[in-house]
């Protein structure tokens, strides 16, 4: 199967690059599930964009800068707020139905959302649930053009590199990915490949995030030789709901952004005491503070209340909230909603410059996998879609400006003559669990060096063990995303063991403030990756 480009993921990054290419190239998008098993559809909130009069791109950049907390890059920040007036006309172009104070065309009469962080109304949505309504129109523009495959149930594995197969240049030339319908792993060819496989928020245990969200690109990245940054900052998303039946489902920050407040059992408000800001203050403030006070109470959530807003305001801004909670028998419009924080974002990732290049040459990045330099130790509430539509775009124009080297031998085969077929599988969801399991408790909202020390030893066996049992048996789409999430996992701990300071979404009782020495990312560097032992990365 030969491209001249492959897109591995089918989100918002993912389809924005391939959709924004030259209608002339042969691209493929890769996909685990269905295109739509990653993090776009959940989203709620929306997409920033300065298009209020009030309002000015310069205001953006000091929000984005200012959540990063002196660790996002402002050539970055600006470079994507000055790309949203261009991303959100390409979106109403693809016909998306983003919610209006007045019927019309173009960006004037968009209603926009408040969220925190933010000094402007500046959130253009579809209700709340923009992210659908984007994947439905981009999945539909997709699948209109003919240049364009999308091959779904595809894992892509490892990037195909010079390096990875002996050569002295570390070029990109494809990828390997198991297809989880036929069983078998494809060998897939392409000068230019781009990452977009979203975020790996399923390394913790409670997540808002889907189970797509493994980290993938960022361990395929980092075994193909790329730099990868700041992957200590996870940002946990303050109001996850509360519920036995449903742990991920997330209750937008919009709705404290049209005046939801958060209270204790008791109707107390507590936020004001932790920033003048309230419930409007950037998430990493408000996560701990709710983590601060369910330890204090002994409780196990807190409750956001909305509804002195009434029954009328409640559905008609948050229709997908609502309906969601009465199904599981909660009617915000009648009472307080049970929340607490979980894991949604991951600020970090690979490093690429503002073509979405990486450090191997042919091979992109973009999307939630990437380190662009827009997030800083904290992302501002809906800069994500924001950054895959930018950054999506920028990629799409560098491939389409550059010649492509393609290798003049054919590419090997995967081969699998001495791998036999599982016999323990249970290794293998157990390993899952455990991880899961020791980066909640070890690497989460509240850290520690013990705490984090902990953490590397339990990685390090963990890797050991997944690394063995990879060499010896047939890939599946669960070993490939353990190898994956234990590798990430990892990275993560190393990064979080660097930043002796607290900063941002990391904090350490053991260095509870700032401290200059460390206002830099934070960058692993590979060694030059080794061949593909039998050609299956071990
Ligand atoms: P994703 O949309 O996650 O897509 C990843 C794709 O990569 C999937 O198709 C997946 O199958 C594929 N993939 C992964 N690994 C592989 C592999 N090995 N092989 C092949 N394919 C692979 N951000 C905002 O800006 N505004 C919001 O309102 C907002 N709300 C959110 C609400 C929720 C509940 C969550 C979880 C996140 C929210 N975010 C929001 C964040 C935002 O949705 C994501 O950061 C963004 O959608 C990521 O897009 P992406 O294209 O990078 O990845
Ligand atoms: C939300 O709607 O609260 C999510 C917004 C985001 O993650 O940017």
């Amino acid at each position: 199967m030969s491209y001249d480009v492959l897109v591995v993921g089918g989100g918002l990054a993912g389809l924005t690059a391939a959709l924004r290419l030259p209608a002339s190239y042969r691209v493929a998008v890769l996909a685990k599930g269905e295109s739509a098993d990653g993090a776009t559809p959940y989203a709620q909130g929306g997409v920033s964009a300065a298009l209020d009069t009030a309002d000015s791109v310069e205001a953006h950049v000091e929000d984005t800068l200012s959540a990063g907390a002196g660790l996002s890059d402002p050539a970055t920040a600006r470079f994507i707020a000055e790309g949203a007036q261009d991303a959100v006309e390409w979106l109403l172009d693809q016909d998306v139905p983003f919610s209006r104070t007045a019927p019309g065309n173009g960006t004037d009469n968009l209603h926009l959302h408040r969220e925190g962080g933010h000094s402007h109304r500046r959130v253009v949505h579809t209700n709340d649930a923009t992210g659908l309504a984007i994947a439905q129109r981009l999945h539909d523009a997709v699948c209109k053009r003919d240049n364009i495959d999308l091959l779904e149930d595809r894992y892509a594995i490892d990037i195909i590199t010079g390096a990875r197969l002996g050569e002295r240049v570390n070029r990109c030339y494809g990828a390997y990915a198991f297809n989880s319908r036929s069983d078998q792993v494809e060998l897939l060819s392409a000068p230019f490949v781009v990452i977009a496989t979203g975020g790996a928020s399923m390394v913790y245990l409670y997540s808002t995030s889907p189970y797509a969200a493994t980290g993938d690109g960022i361990a395929m990245a980092w075994r193909a030789g790329c730099r990868v940054a700041n992957l200590e900052f996870n940002q946990f998303h303050p109001t996850c709901l509360y519920h036995p039946q449903d742990r991920s489902f997330l209750i937008s920050e919009a709705v404290r952004g049209e005046g939801g407040r958060l209270v204790l059992p008791d109707g107390a408000r507590f936020m004001h005491r932790f920033d003048e800001r309230g419930e409007l203050a950037p998430r990493d403030i408000v996560a701990r503070a709710i983590d601060h006070e369910m330890k204090r109470h002994g409780i196990d959530c807190v409750y956001l209340d909305i509804r002195h807003k009434g029954e009328d305001f409640i559905r008609e801004h948050f229709p997908t909230i609502h309906g969601r909670c009465m199904k599981l028998g909660l009617d915000m419009a009648k009472e307080p909603l049970p929340v607490v924080p979980a894991a949604h974002y991951t600020c970090g990732g690979v490093v690429t410059d503002l073509s979405g290049r990486t450090d191997v040459p042919g091979l992109y990045a973009v999307g939630e996998t990437t380190y662009s330099g827009l997030h800083g130790a904290n992302r501002l509430a809906s800069n994500s879609l924001l950054e895959c539509l930018v950054m999506g775009t920028a990629a799409a124009r560098d491939i389409g400006a550059t010649t492509p080297v393609r290798r003049g031998e054919a590419l090997p085969p995967w081969d699998e003559s001495r791998v036999t077929d599982s016999d323990e599988q249970v290794m293998v969801t157990h390993n899952w669990s455990e991880l899961r399991r020791a980066m909640w408790n070890y690497v989460g909202i509240v850290r520690t060096d013990r705490r984090l020390e902990r953490a590397a030893r339990r990685t390090a066996l963990l890797t050991g063990e997944i690394r063995e049992y990879y060499s010896h048996f047939r890939v599946s789409g669960d070993l490939i995303e353990l190898r994956n999430l234990v590798e990430v996992a990892d990275l993560m701990v190393q990064c979080a063991l660097r930043r002796r300071e607290s900063r941002g979404l990391h904090y350490t009782l053991d260095f509870p403030d700032p401290d200059p020495a460390f206002a830099a990312p934070t960058i692993l560097v590979p060694t030059r990756p080794r061949p593909f032992s039998h050609l299956r990365g071990d």
